[in-house]
């Protein structure tokens, strides 16, 4: 059979991946995927760099939009990133009739209903499984291995990045701006990364596995973003001290009245597996309703692991590429006019347990009177802890883990315990997921 001809779109550290793995692999993957799969031409800015790695092998230019205009060129691969030129690219690549392989996960959760309305409008595939996880193949999992399921919640560690520096800090006591310049010679950090550390990389893999999973349109825009950039020392030392492990952690969660969707640094119990996820490795959890708990786990980032993901993209869609467009398996794992309009709920509404470090004066009563506000609010203490004031320190830190409540009830206690004379500084809040059910 004809080989398929792809046109590659950024030979960064992914292209460079994918080039490689496409390479040293070819004989299996035509095997698997029934004809040869080449990269006929690639794109990049950078010239010289293209040429060292392509090494003749292939056509290389500087012009983008010529391979996706390109008429020998079966399906474009986008690993160029960001959201500006990529979407025009990925745009013209389906009106030209051609099927697209990204791992942009930024362009997706910010405009994948535009890219797939118009993919499924011109009969085209646009496949996606390296925009979540890196290598971790939970994007198939998610849409054909546990169709059966009515997922109940997603709970993911989905930044590698930022799981490499929790990691390092706390393991090595290695400080935050020298693993972040670790992580970005290492080729896992985003252009931008503040993207990484800040959440919102996170928050655009979990608004398209949340798609995924309910069948609800993306929608970056409603969710939840926190990042670890403010995270201490102190506050880790603390939550191993009480068993716990802090991760960024996405959450996706249907409830009765809604769909949570949030990004945020969170306390898990030591003893769980996720909690033992450590560098630049990502894991995500899945329950359904009938399989239980699922869990995925695998290098989040990183040329090799992530062109694993789209090299498999590219075996499926040579496999899928004849099939009548009807057939094939829906873009968001729904059919399109199936999708959900239930909404994402405001975080005031979001339902979890939290981790309260309270810094205050070491005198009588103080303790009754920050307890009186949170029963005031109903929310109820699980465990409580004061440290011993360093010498010559008036002022002593309390740590209160509370019961799962509504967090407009946290915020409410929040500013009341602050009014509070004796306490002498923001209270800091960490929430926390036993993630047992
Ligand atoms: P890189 O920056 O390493 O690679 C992007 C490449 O595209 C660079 O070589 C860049 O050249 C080139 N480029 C930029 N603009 C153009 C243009 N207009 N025409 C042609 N080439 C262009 O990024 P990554 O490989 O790290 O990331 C690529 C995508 O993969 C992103 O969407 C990212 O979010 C995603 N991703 C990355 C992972 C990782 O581990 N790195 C993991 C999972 C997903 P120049 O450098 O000269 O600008
Ligand atoms: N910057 C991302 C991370 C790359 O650190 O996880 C993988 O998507």
């Amino acid at each position: 059979m004809k080989p398929i001809h792809v046109g590659l779109l950024g030979i960064g550290t992914v292209g460079g991946g994918t080039f490689t793995v496409l390479e040293r692999n070819c004989e299996e993957i035509s095997r698997r995927a029934g004809r040869a799969i080449a990269i006929t031409v690639v794109a990049d800015k950078d010239l010289t760099r293209a040429n060292s790695i392509v090494n003749g092998r292939a056509k290389v230019i500087d012009d983008a939009l010529a391979v996706v205009n390109d008429p020998n060129v079966d399906i474009v691969v986008e690993l160029i990133g960001g959201t500006g030129i990529a979407k025009e690219l990925m745009l013209k690549a389906i009106a030209n009739g051609k099927h697209v392989v990204t791992a942009n996960k930024a362009l997706l959760a910010k405009h994948g209903n535009e890219i797939f309305a118009a993919a499924q409008k011109k009969g085209v595939m646009v496949a996606f499984e390296a925009a979540v996880a890196g290598g971790v193949p939970i994007i198939k999992s998610l849409r054909e291995g546990l169709a059966a399921n009515r997922i109940e919640w997603i709970a993911g560690i989905i930044n590698g990045t930022s799981n490499f520096i929790l990691s390092e800090m706390r393991e090595k006591g290695a400080s935050f701006d020298d693993v972040l310049k670790q992580a970005q010679q290492l080729g896992y950090a985003e252009a931008d990364p503040t993207f990484d550390i800040e959440g919102i990389d996170a928050a655009h893999k979990l608004t398209i596995m949340a798609a995924i999973g309910f069948g609800i349109p993306m929608q970056f825009e409603a969710a939840y973003t926190e990042g670890i950039s403010k995270l201490t020392r102190e506050d880790i030392q603390y939550a191993e001290e009480l068993g716990y492990r802090i991760k960024l952690l996405g959450i996706a969660k249907r409830k009765a009245n809604g769909i949570e969707l949030r990004v945020h640094p969170t306390l898990i119990p030591t003893k769980r597996l996720i909690a033992n996820v450590e560098g630049v490795m990502n894991a995500i959890l899945v329950k359904g309703d009938a399989v239980g708990q699922t869990m995925f786990y695998g290098a989040g980032a990183g040329a090799e692991p992530t062109a694993s993901a789209v090299v498999a993209d590219l075996i499926d869609v040579a496999r899928t590429m004849t099939v009548d467009p009807e057939h094939r398996v829906p873009h968001l794992a729904f059919q399109p006019d199936k999708l959900s309009d239930i909404a994402i709920l405001p975080m005031g509404e979001v339902e979890t347990s939290y981790y309260l470090r309270l810094r205050v004066q070491d005198k009588p009563g103080v303790l009754a009177d920050i307890t009186r506000v949170l029963a005031d609010l109903g929310i109820s203490i699980d465990a409580m802890v004061q440290k011993e004031p360093s010498e010559g320190e008036a002022l002593v830190n309390i740590i209160m883990l509370t019961h799962r409540t509504i967090e407009k009830n946290v915020n409410a206690a929040i500013s009341k315990i602050e009014a509070l004379p004796v306490v002498a500084s923001k209270v800091t809040r960490i929430r926390l997921e036993e993630l047992d059910k």
